[in-house]
């Protein structure tokens, strides 16, 4: 994964997969229940695991399913087809290279990105214009959105290669995004990565024949508890009050290829339909206890940080109202914006709470 997510356990995934492998042997069922980019359902696929991956974010969906259900290179047998009467193939390379390669050649239109935010548009509801992409690279976004929406309307893809395609464009867009850590703001000149031109890449993906063994959820956590049944479940919630579908709005406007009313100076879609209790500190134990007490499972793992909402010793109080708990904790580098003053370093943990 390319991108800068808050909370990522990209840099630390090792040492939570150790911690799980320490808790539940191979083969067993984990849950990654609030799986974000899907680093550490990825990596739990790698070590034989049978994996259910959740979150509350479309974008997320969308990652998990590349991560866990490709055993073999996609086909796109359909829009091959389809393409092939429009667009000169090329035979020495692969169905998803030639699907790639017709994206980032699709004419660039003047859409809704364009007009949201790029400097060129005019905002629905706002007098300003927002700096997010570049004029060149809304409208390469905006023309990729709309034939990648004709194709999965016409059925010329299947569930998972349409995303797999959505997948593609959220990382070449958040390759360019003019943004100095989350979609909260964007930065008031274009620089960097935001000057060069968008393109989509093809997915390395992880081929293997284990698929049936794993399953992909969206929805709140809290709701789908008692649905699932499994060995571990790994939590890693939230720990401040940003919360993620406003902080990563674009990306789920890419993922669920909608165009909502874009509002304030940042353009956020209405978000408050992805709302989480873990952002808020009052709301936090009830929703533990809701996803604790339904699960068919009795051990959790959950990751926590020295800058959460709660402090660690009000957290392991809540959890110690659910069995026994053991803490491990350990020094981990920041996750931070460009222009935050914040110290580089925190204290993470990893909480073992068996019912
Ligand atoms: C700290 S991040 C997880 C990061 C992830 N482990 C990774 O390495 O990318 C927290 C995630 O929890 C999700 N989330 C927040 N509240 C949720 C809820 N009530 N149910 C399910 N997911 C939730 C957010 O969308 C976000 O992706």
């Amino acid at each position: 994964m390319g991108y800068r997510y808050i909370g990522s356990k990209v840099k630390i995934v090792d040492k939570v997969i150790n911690k799980i492998s320490e808790l539940c042997m191979e083969g067993g069922t984990v849950c990654d229940l609030m799986s974000g980019t899907g680093v550490v359902s990825s990596e739990l696929r790698k070590r034989e695991y049978r994996v259910i991956a959740n979150d509350l974010m479309t974008y997320s969906y969308h990652h998990s399913i590349v991560n866990l259900k490709f055993s073999k290179q996609p086909e796109f047998n359909k829009l091959i087809n389809y393409i092939s009467n429009k667009y000169e193939l090329d035979s020495n390379k692969s169905p998803y290279e030639n699907v790639i390669n017709f994206l980032n050649n699709i004419k660039p239109i003047q859409g809704y990105f364009w007009k949201e935010f790029s400097v060129e548009g005019t905002p629905s509801n706002m007098g300003k214009s927002r700096n997010y992409f570049h004029p060149e690279n809304a409208k390469k976004i905006d023309g990729i959105r709309y034939i990648i929406n004709i194709f999965w309307k016409e059925e010329l893809l299947s569930n998972y290669e349409y995303s797999l395609l959505q997948h593609d464009l959220i990382m070449a867009s958040n390759d360019v995004a003019n943004i100095a850590g989350t979609y909260g703001h964007y930065m008031a000149k274009l620089n960097g990565r935001a000057l060069s031109a968008i393109r989509l890449e093809c997915s390395n993906l992880f081929l293997k024949e284990d698929i049936d063994n794993h399953i992909v959820m969206q929805g709140y956590a809290e709701k789908i508890a008692s649905n699932i049944q499994c060995d571990l479940c790994y939590i890693d919630p939230p720990y401040m009050k940003r919360q993620y579908a406003a902080n990563y709005h674009i990306l789920e406007t890419l993922a669920r290829g909608d165009e909502p009313e874009a509002i304030g100076i940042s353009g956020l879609r209405p978000w408050r339909d992805q709302y989480s209790n873990f952002c808020t500190k009052t709301k936090i134990r009830q929703s533990m206890k809701d996803i604790v007490e339904n699960m068919n499972c009795n051990n959790f793992l959950i990751s926590y940080s020295e800058d959460g909402l709660l402090s660690i010793e009000d957290f392991q109080t809540l959890l110690s109202n659910f069995g026994d708990i053991y803490i491990d904790s350990f020094i981990h580098k920041r996750f931070k914006s460009n222009n935050s003053r914040l110290k580089n370093e925190l204290t993470e943990y990893l909480i073992y709470l068996q019912k």
